[in-house]
């Protein structure tokens, strides 16, 4: 296990900027009322749903000691499966379980919506980063003292082209070379191609499917358009009767 030196400087940094330490109230982070419930961490959060976080975090621990696996996508077929969900407590577990520095990317660039989770202002992102015609430092968001994100910054409809671009792949070498894990919450696959796009600049995607609701047939054509070599494992959730339960069914590849 890491045990992330809090709030250390990393030399190097070229991009990007880490924000203001989170105010040291013990609670310290901002969830917005509506998520609170479903998140793995905070004053109101449901010991069973952090159990399962738990263990789908502890299968991507195991994979970051035994092979370095440390940046991961999560995807699913259509919208509204639990990608961001997802995404953002497996951010918070290995982040507070498991004290790693976490760097979580909101890479929804069409339809960003983790500043909702985090009641956080909405400011410039990645995509403002990727659209500058000059090299913009970009200022991270302090969740908790080991947990960022790189906002999305504000919608745009030309996501591929920023997506593409060589400043993208710069934000995601120097992301992975400063924090212990990076967490990309991707638009669905039904989407555009952003998804595809990111899945080739990630080490390995975990696929979100919503129990009762993502229909097969989708799932087929999203898991072939990503390439099934790319995927690590797939979360089922929300089965019914459990509340909002995570399942890990794969295996990181060794
Ligand atoms: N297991 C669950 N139980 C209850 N609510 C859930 C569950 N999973 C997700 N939700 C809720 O469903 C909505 C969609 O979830 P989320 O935003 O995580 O999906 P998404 O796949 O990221 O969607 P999008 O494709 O629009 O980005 C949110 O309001 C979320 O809180
Ligand atoms: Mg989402």
């Amino acid at each position: 296990m890491v045990d992330a030196a809090e709030g250390t400087p990393v030399a190097g940094s070229t991009l990007l900027t880490p924000g203001a330490a989170p105010q040291p109230t013990g609670g310290m982070i901002r969830f917005s009322s509506q998520w609170r419930e479903r998140l793995a961490a905070g004053p109101e959060s449901d010991l069973g749903l952090t159990e399962q976080f738990r263990r789908l975090a502890a299968t991507l621990h195991h994979a970051h000691l035994a092979n370095g696996l440390s940046d991961v996508m999560l995807t699913s077929a259509s919208p509204g499966d639990g990608k961001t969900l997802t995404a953002v407590n497996l951010a918070l577990v290995l982040a507070e379980s498991y004290r790693y520095r976490v760097l979580l990317i909101d890479a929804d660039l069409r339809r960003p919506s983790i500043p909702d989770i985090f009641e956080q202002s909405d400011g410039c992102g990645l995509s403002e980063a990727l659209t500058s015609p000059t090299e913009q430092k970009l200022a991270l968001v302090a969740i908790t003292n080991r947990l960022s994100l790189l906002p999305a910054g504000r919608p745009i409809s030309n996501s591929i082209e920023a997506l593409t671009s060589p400043r993208m792949r710069q934000i995601l070498e120097e992301a992975t070379s400063r924090f212990d894990w990076v967490i990309v919450d991707a638009p669905p696959v039904s989407a555009a191609t952003d998804a595809r796009l990111l899945a080739q600049m990630v080490s390995g995607t975990l696929f979100v499917i919503r129990a009762g609701q993502t229909q097969s047939p989708d799932v087929q054509r999203a898991v072939d358009a990503i390439g099934r070599e790319q995927i690590l494992g797939v979360v089922l959730n929300g089965v019914e009767g459990t509340g909002p339960t995570p399942y890990y069914y794969g295996h990181p590849r060794d």
